[in-house]
């Protein structure tokens, strides 16, 4: 079995005390940061642009920062949030009229590049670029919330990018799975061949009365994956 890394992402996180959020899950054991970024039109909801993303790389220390990017014409931004500190920059296929373009342009700005694909897109649609593709985001929520339930649907989608680039006989690549995944779905996600894992509410809670138990949450998590 692959290494398996974890992603809390930011979006469920406390963000009037965001860096000290993200040194927490640092310490207890995070393998990337993931921050989500949505521009109210890609998604319905607005969050945070490159100034944060600045800050939080001091943050992370030297984990990377995973940037899902959820805008439109996210080729308008690609240098801005590399410069800003993103190893890894993610771009939705629905967002992209030139997706080769803009995976081409995310390497040559010196990042890893990723292509989302939302539940309703066809992970066939990627089949021309996966040999350019570092890493495929498998939605597994329709993008825009934390805490919405995972679409099982999704571990079929899984299987079939995993398929598909085992056979290009690529190596290095990643297959990330973001939305709803927790600690009683996470051995599945991987066992249909994931090896990288979203998690907003499981690891930062659900809400004000559920915050902390950072390190407790993240090791649910990795225990879940190796216990099956
Ligand atoms: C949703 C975001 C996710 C979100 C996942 O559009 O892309 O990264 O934070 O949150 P959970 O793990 O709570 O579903
Ligand atoms: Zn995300």
């Amino acid at each position: 079995m692959p290494q398996v890394k974890i992603a809390p992402s930011i979006l469920s996180a406390d963000f009037g005390r965001l860096a000290d959020e993200v040194r927490s899950v640092c310490a207890a054991g995070a393998d990337e940061i993931h921050v989500d970024v949505m521009d109210g039109t890609f998604v319905p909801n607005i969050t945070i642009g490159p100034p944060v993303l600045r800050a939080l790389r001091e943050a992370a220390g030297n984990l990377p920062l995973d940037v899902h990017l959820m805008i439109a014409e996210p080729e308008r931004y690609l240098e801005d949030f590399i410069k800003a500190g993103a190893a890894i920059l993610t771009v939705h296929q629905e967002a992209c009229l030139h997706l080769h373009r803009a995976v081409v342009r995310i390497r040559e700005l010196g990042a890893r590049a990723g292509v989302s694909i939302n539940p309703s897109t066809s992970v066939m649609t990627l089949e021309p670029l996966a040999g350019e593709i570092d890493r495929v985001l498998i939605m597994s929520v329709n993008p825009g919330f934390g805490g919405q339930a995972f679409i099982e649907a999704s571990l079929r989608k899984i299987e079939q990018a995993h398929g598909l680039f085992l056979h290009r006989g690529r190596t290095g690549w990643d297959l990330e799975v973001d939305g709803g995944v927790d600690a009683g779905n996470a051995a599945r996600i991987v066992a249909a061949g994931a090896n990288v894992l979203v998690a907003g509410a499981a690891v930062f809670g659900r809400g004000p009365a559920d915050r902390g138990k950072h390190a407790e949450r993240i090791a649910a998590l990795r225990k879940a994956v190796e216990t099956g």
